[in-house]
């Protein structure tokens, strides 16, 4: 559906891109024409992802985590040395695990804070001011969370991907002047291996609240991601597309 050279040139940096969504939408850069780099902690993941995504295209990775600053830093160099620039940003990593709010200790709540909130933050300004605002161009893609009537059964990660989903309007504003994009993408429930944490029957039945009656699928998320980023949404920013099946409209999240 878009053209094959439609990243000839550009280099993506994809965080969480050895597994799952964040997989599949550095696969779709690749066969578009795209460099890519994916970073997430674990060295063994980003290895065997280097080795697979290499069929489609220029693949590089780097072990980073993205509630440290200087480990960010550090993969900021490494891509300023090979590459000179950067052109797109996916704030794709995170995670969090269901609880009830009542439950949720101090340190679990930070510690999803930490991840979903304060990472995509860190990532975002170090990126900015490494590469998009000396460029004077770049375009950010955060993929937050299906949090539009609240998150029940998450609560920390309801309140990070609000604080996120906040972020986008407001570095929407700010940085129009040094010509950067920035949208969010929020998924419903995709089928990937996100979902593999979660116990087995918290999502029984979930297909029956969706007024699609289906989950999505990783590459349903990951093209309207390469829409946000291409000069096809050249016009958009600011904006949040959810990508649910009509889940945020109707019916439950999940049985509580
Ligand atoms: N699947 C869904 O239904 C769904 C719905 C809404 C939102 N999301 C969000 O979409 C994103 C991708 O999800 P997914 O389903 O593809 O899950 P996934 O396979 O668990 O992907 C998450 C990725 O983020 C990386 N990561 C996590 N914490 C990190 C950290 N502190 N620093 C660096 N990397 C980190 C992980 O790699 P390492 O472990 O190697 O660090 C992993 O590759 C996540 O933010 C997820 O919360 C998913």
């Amino acid at each position: 559906m878009f053209a094959a050279d439609l990243f000839k040139g550009k280099v993506v940096f994809v965080t969480g891109g050895g597994s799952g969504i964040g997989y599949t939408i550095a696969k779709q850069f690749l066969l578009l024409g795209a460099k890519v780099w994916i970073a997430s902690r674990k060295e063994e993941r980003i290895n065997k992802a280097i080795d697979e995504l290499s069929v489609f295209g220029k693949v590089n990775g780097a072990t980073m985590d993205i509630r440290e600053p200087l480990d960010i830093e550090k993969v900021a160099e490494k891509i300023k040395l090979e590459d000179g620039r950067l052109d797109i940003l996916i704030n794709n990593a995170g995670g969090q695990f269901p609880s009830a709010a009542e439950n949720i200790s101090y340190n679990g709540f930070k510690a999803v804070i930490n991840n979903n909130l304060l990472g995509p933050f860190y990532v975002t300004q170090i990126m900015a001011k490494t590469f998009f605002i000396p460029q004077n161009e770049g375009i950010i893609v955060n993929i937050i969370a299906n949090m539009f009537r609240g998150f029940p059964g998450m609560a920390h990660t309801g309140a990070a991907r609000s604080g996120v989903d906040n972020l986008t309007k407001t570095l929407a504003v700010e940085w129009s002047r040094f010509n950067i994009r920035i949208n969010a993408v929020a998924p419903g429930i995709i089928q990937s291996s996100g979902l593999d944490q979660y116990p087995p029957d918290f999502l029984k039945g979930i297909t029956d609240v969706i007024p699609m009656k289906r989950t999505g699928t990783m590459e349903e998320t990951a093209n309207p991601v390469i829409f946000l980023s291409s000069p096809l949404a050249s016009y958009i920013t600011g904006e949040t597309l959810y990508v649910d099946g009509g889940n945020r409209l109707w019916g439950d999240q999940w049985k509580m």
